[in-house]
């Protein structure tokens, strides 16, 4: 597990002949389990193809600015926004200058002007260039606005003259990649444990009982809290979803058998309890499929299930600091879901009405009531990638403030 892991890069590639180490920067993002996504400039189009882009970064490579299909899939703003961190390699003296100068005539400018993420370019420049005036200049501009730069080294060119401007190797730009995340990483040095799904629970070899959870909740959770740092485990019912990048992800179907996985990743600091586990199994599971021989229809015999999240809640010295739940209501949804808070003993419950009509069950967004000793706070209505963030946001405040002021 790294800082990297799950971390979205956009990775600006302009016109260089450094822009084959760009390739190999890719390779090494993605074996940390970050995700790429490449923007190729005109001139960046020189030295690589969007075809060795898209093949190492698993994704489609933009770069016109005036697409409509392109606009359509995944508009210029998004683009710059759906990031963690926005990378320029290499970062060539036009683009240096064109982003000094705010200036926007293609994609890669639009998309570096756009963005409100954090910019970290590596220049790759004959060393003339690099030396020139105008060029320093546009670096101190750049860095006075917050944008790091990696590099550039001294040595031979391609131009065969010698001097500063060499791109930085691989393993420079991705140590200046991770130094960005440790800092940024509030939950590094944590532990987490997620549920998501719904859970299985067999009546005979092939039918089962379950529910229509997507796991979309409970799966963006994991992923929004391994971003902040948290080293992750996801428990999982079966979904359809591909699991989250650098978390470690146990597989179960039934109630039990979720309950056994997350006892097994005790000690955690926060649990977050997403899944829609069944209430109820069938006492006894056929060994044969039942067969309708004509008869009356076979009638059955349920228990209840485990309820994980109270038994997280009451696991005494191994009880996480943090207790989180989800509360699937369809009426007096606040009023509900108070009660389990107390009768489940968790510190936080995220009631959501999944009344039909809200489409918030198997749906992309959802709109949450955060419930916690205080009282209640209604969040806007969100995708759920955007409640996980916000989630995971305030677990990290929370687990900043000294165990036992407040809340606790
Ligand atoms: N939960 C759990 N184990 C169970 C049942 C529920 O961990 N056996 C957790 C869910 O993951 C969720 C919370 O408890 O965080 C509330 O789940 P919900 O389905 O809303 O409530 P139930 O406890 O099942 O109660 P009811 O069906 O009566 O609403």
């Amino acid at each position: 597990m790294t800082v990297l892991a799950g971390k979205r890069i956009l990775l600006v590639v302009s016109g260089g002949i450094a822009a084959y180490k760009t390739l190999e920067l890719i390779r090494r993002l993605r074996e940390r389990a970050a995700s790429v996504r490449c923007v190729l400039t005109a001139g960046g189009a020189q030295f690589v193809t969007p075809l060795s882009l898209a093949a190492l970064s698993e994704q489609k490579v933009h770069s016109e600015l005036f697409s409509l299909i392109e606009e359509s899939e995944m508009g210029h703003i998004r683009l710059s926004r759906e990031a963690d961190l926005v990378v320029v390699a290499p970062a060539s003296a036009d683009l240096l200058a064109k982003m000094a100068h705010g200036r926007a005539d293609d994609l890669a400018s639009t998309v570096l002007l756009a963005t409100d993420k954090s910019i970290l370019v590596a220049p790759a420049m004959n060393v003339r260039m690099w030396e020139h005036a105008a060029t320093q200049a546009n670096l101190k501009t750049l860095a006075e606005r917050g944008v790091r730069v990696v590099g550039p080294n001294e040595g031979d060119m391609a131009c065969g003259e010698y001097g500063m401007g060499r791109m930085a190797e691989a393993d420079q730009i991705l140590a200046a990649i991770e130094g960005f995340f440790a800092v940024d990483a509030r939950l590094s040095g944590r532990r987490a444990l997620v549920t998501s799904g719904p859970t299985y629970e067999a009546i005979d070899p092939v039918r089962y009982l379950a529910n229509r959870s997507s796991g979309r909740q409970g799966h963006a959770v994991a992923q929004a809290l391994a971003r902040l740092g948290a080293e992750t485990t996801l428990v999982t019912g079966p979904s359809h979803l591909a699991d989250p990048a650098g978390i470690e992800v146990v597989h179960i179907e039934s109630a039990a058998e979720m309950l056994n996985a997350c006892r097994e990743a005790l000690p955690v600091d926060v649990a977050v309890c997403a899944a829609a586990v069944s209430d109820w199994r069938v006492a006894e599971v056929s060994a044969q499929k039942l067969k309708k021989n004509g008869g009356a229809p076979p009638s059955l015999d349920l228990v209840t299930n485990p309820d994980i999240l109270a038994s997280l809640a009451g696991a005494g010295n191994a009880r996480p600091r943090l207790v989180i739940g989800f509360a699937a209501e369809t009426e007096n949804v606040i009023e509900h879901a108070r009660s389990k808070l107390e009768a489940k003993g968790c510190d936080w419950i995220l009631a959501n009405d999944v009344s039909p009509g809200t489409g918030t069950f198997g749906g992309a967004e959802n709109t949450i009531h955060l419930i916690d000793g205080s009282g209640a706070s209604a969040w806007a209505r969100m995708t759920k990638e955007a409640v996980a963030e916000k989630l995971a946001e305030r677990i990290a405040d929370h687990l900043e403030t000294p165990a036992g002021s407040g809340g606790e």
